[in-house]
């Protein structure tokens, strides 16, 4: 794929292509964030951005919003142009059409669809197309991350979130764990949930806690997927998880040890169940993870606890870590701490974060670690 230099400014109209994109942040699953500028002799004369499945692809939003006329013009896009017919017509289509004459690219697209198609069909119509590389080219990757894994492996990208203390538990040695973060760490939690198209605990939290996993903020449009990992299909119907079935999808992953009798009354309760088959508990991990793909779950919150993450993580399956360190301690040798599972050997074997932030929220501190890219 040819490379080019980045000139300033090309570099900052594709970086306002980004920030477009991430306008509709949580809102276009299973398509990806795409944002779209349109320059004309040095100016600006049309931007847009995809803002969820069934609308416009960005690069006929920004179209529609030239005033004037767009022969000649450059499209700086954060992400390559479709070439096929899904619900909306050919993005290349449109470019040819415009009469734009160069298309500048921030990153390609994965997926069997496209992967080259549409800019291969600019190419062959005339159309310059360039494709950058660096600091654009990562951060218009980054904000595709689910899109992305889900397209190259047909998992979800798993985001693993957590809450603990100064000494790292995430309950007490009774298992009270409400709350250890403060009011608007857990708003943040919340505005994730609403983010992801799944949320999942495994059986334990489900029974300790009781939630509900719905994200219960101002603003919300809409609600993602729960999931709960519980080989024995033990989740009770009266849960509140099982209750809240007709405003909010569950999806409950059993194996094969749970009761015929346990999995029909879930089911005739509503709940999705999926039966995980595997040796082991991350082998399980791995083919929920492939059933939830082929549901089109692109992104995945993993909210504990400690037991399903040491699976997830024994999986190779976090790809991110968001974790919450609120100034408490609770000792205890018996509190559980945010990961179990067998764990590393070494240290040199340890999962290592690839790039890390961090924010002060109130009085908690919070650690984004992100450990692949996709
Ligand atoms: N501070 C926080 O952020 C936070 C977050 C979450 C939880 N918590 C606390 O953590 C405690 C619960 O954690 P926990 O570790 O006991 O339970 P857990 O991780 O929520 O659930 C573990 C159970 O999930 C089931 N499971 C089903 N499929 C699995 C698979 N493929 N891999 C692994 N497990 C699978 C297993 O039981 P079966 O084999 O019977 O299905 C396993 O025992 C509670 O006290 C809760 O309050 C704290």
């Amino acid at each position: 794929m040819p490379e080019t230099a980045a000139t300033e400014r090309d570099t900052r109209h594709l970086r306002r292509s980004i920030e477009l994109a991430s306008e509709a942040r949580g809102h276009t699953s299973p398509n990806p964030l795409v944002g779209a500028v349109v320059v004309q002799r040095g100016r600006v004369i049309g931007e847009g951005f995809h803002a969820g499945p069934g609308e416009p692809h960005a690069e006929r939003v920004a179209l529609a919003a030239c005033g004037e006329d767009t022969a000649g013009a450059t499209m700086y896009v954060s992400l390559e142009p479709c070439a096929h017919h899904g619900r909306t017509a050919p993005c290349t289509d449109a470019i040819l059409e415009a009469g734009i004459t160069r298309v500048v690219v921030a990153s390609e697209d994965p997926t069997s669809k496209a992967n080259g198609r549409g800019p291969g069909i600019l190419r062959d119509e005339g159309i310059e197309v360039e494709f950058f590389d660096g600091d654009v080219a990562a951060a218009a990757r980054l904000l595709n991350q689910p899109f992305r894994k889900h397209a190259r492996t047909g998992r979800p990208l798993v985001v693993f979130k957590s809450a603990m203390t100064l000494d790292g538990k995430v309950a007490t040695r009774t298992g009270d764990s409400q709350w250890i973060s403060g009011a608007a760490s857990r708003a943040r939690a919340h505005r994730w949930r609403a983010e992801s198209d799944a949320v999942a605990v495994g059986i334990g939290t489900a029974l300790a806690d009781d939630p509900q996993l719905t994200a219960r903020i101002e603003g919300v449009s809409h609600q993602p997927r729960r999931v709960v990992f519980d080989s024995e299909a033990r989740l009770p119907v009266a849960s509140k998880l099982v209750q809240g079935v007709s405003e909010v999808p569950l999806t409950l992953v059993a194996s094969r040890a749970a009761a015929r009798t346990s999995v029909e009354a879930l089911e005739s309760a509503g709940v999705d169940v999926i039966v995980a088959t595997g040796e082991n508990e991350s082998a399980r991990v791995a083919h929920a993870l492939d059933e939830l793909g082929s549901r089109d779950v692109q992104s995945l919150l993993l909210e504990g606890g400690p037991h399903l993450a040491g699976a997830f993580l024994e999986a190779g399956e976090i790809d991110e870590a968001r974790i919450f360190v609120a100034p408490v301690l609770a000792g205890g040798r018996d509190a559980k701490t945010v990961i179990e599972g067998l764990g590393a050997e070494a240290i040199a074997g340890a999962a290592r974060a690839l790039s890390v932030e961090t924010e002060r929220i109130d009085d908690d501190v919070l650690i984004v670690a992100r450990l692949a890219e996709w």
